[in-house]
């Protein structure tokens, strides 16, 4: 089974009554479990756009997409919430922590919906996942007292906290100089390598490629080439 299928999806976004935006072009990916895939793109190119629909959270104009299998717009609001919460882990491009939690709070957060599990549980794995990623010193320290890099570190955490089977990231290091970028980078490998992770993350640089297992490209809204490794299927 694959854990992201595109089929033929296409979005397009209408702005008033004449103007159209074709943002995704009859996208069509397969990805396996386990694989690190690393889209290229320059701005605009329709990256976000294709982590968004593959996410669940923009509606396709065209096409199919299942995650692990399950064809996503078949799903009702509440089972599809369901889906992304326990399945998939998000990078965002954006500042994402709430600056009112501490870290351990921020990276807890995702687990308060529909999780069974007990709180201590939660808050040791928590605890072990910003161990991992260097922050033992800052379990209790707010958004505002980190460096940009350390924030950056939370929010992996906390993408991985309710063990995703499928971790998206939308230009995980793009307000980051280059040393930070390797070492958020290497975090990215490092969880790849232990956990097994599906990974799919989009940035504009194509000096990331060498971290993933398969690198593809996107302009105008179109994959355009297969990179390599294990190939397109
Ligand atoms: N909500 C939206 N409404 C209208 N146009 C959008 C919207 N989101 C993205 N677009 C357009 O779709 C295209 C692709 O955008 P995006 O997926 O954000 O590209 P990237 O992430 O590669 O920079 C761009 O032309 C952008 O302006
Ligand atoms: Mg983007």
């Amino acid at each position: 089974m694959h854990m992201i299928e595109l089929h033929d999806v296409s979005k397009t976004y209408q702005l008033g009554k004449e103007v159209t935006v074709p943002a995704a072009r009859d996208l069509n990916l397969r990805v396996e479990p386990g694989e690190f895939v690393i889209i290229t793109g320059r701005s605009g190119s329709g990256k976000t756009t294709l982590l968004n629909l593959t996410a669940g959270l923009t509606r396709p104009t065209a096409g199919q997409v299942l995650v692990d299998g399950v064809d996503i717009w078949g799903l009702s609001d509440k089972e599809q919430a369901a889906l992304r919460n326990r399945q998939i882990g998000f990078v965002f491009q954006f500042p994402s922590l709430l600056p009112s939690l501490t870290s351990l709070e921020n990276v807890m957060l995702p687990t308060m919906f529909g999780s069974k599990e007990g709180r201590l549980d939660v808050q040791a794995r928590a605890t072990r996942l910003l161990e991992e990623v260097g922050l033992t010193d800052k379990l209790h320290a707010y958004p505002r007292q980190l460096s940009a890099g350390q924030q950056q570190r939370v929010v992996v955490a906390r993408a991985l906290v309710n063990q995703p089977a499928l971790l998206l990231a939308d230009e995980p290091t793009s307000d980051l100089d280059e040393e930070t970028e390797h070492e958020i980078m290497a975090l990215f490998e490092a969880f790849h390598a232990r956990t097994g992770v599906t990974i799919l993350l989009v940035t504009h640089t194509t000096q990331l490629v060498p971290y993933g297992t398969r690198a593809l490209a996107m302009a105008s809204g179109s994959i355009v080439n297969g990179g390599a490794a294990t190939g397109v299927s």
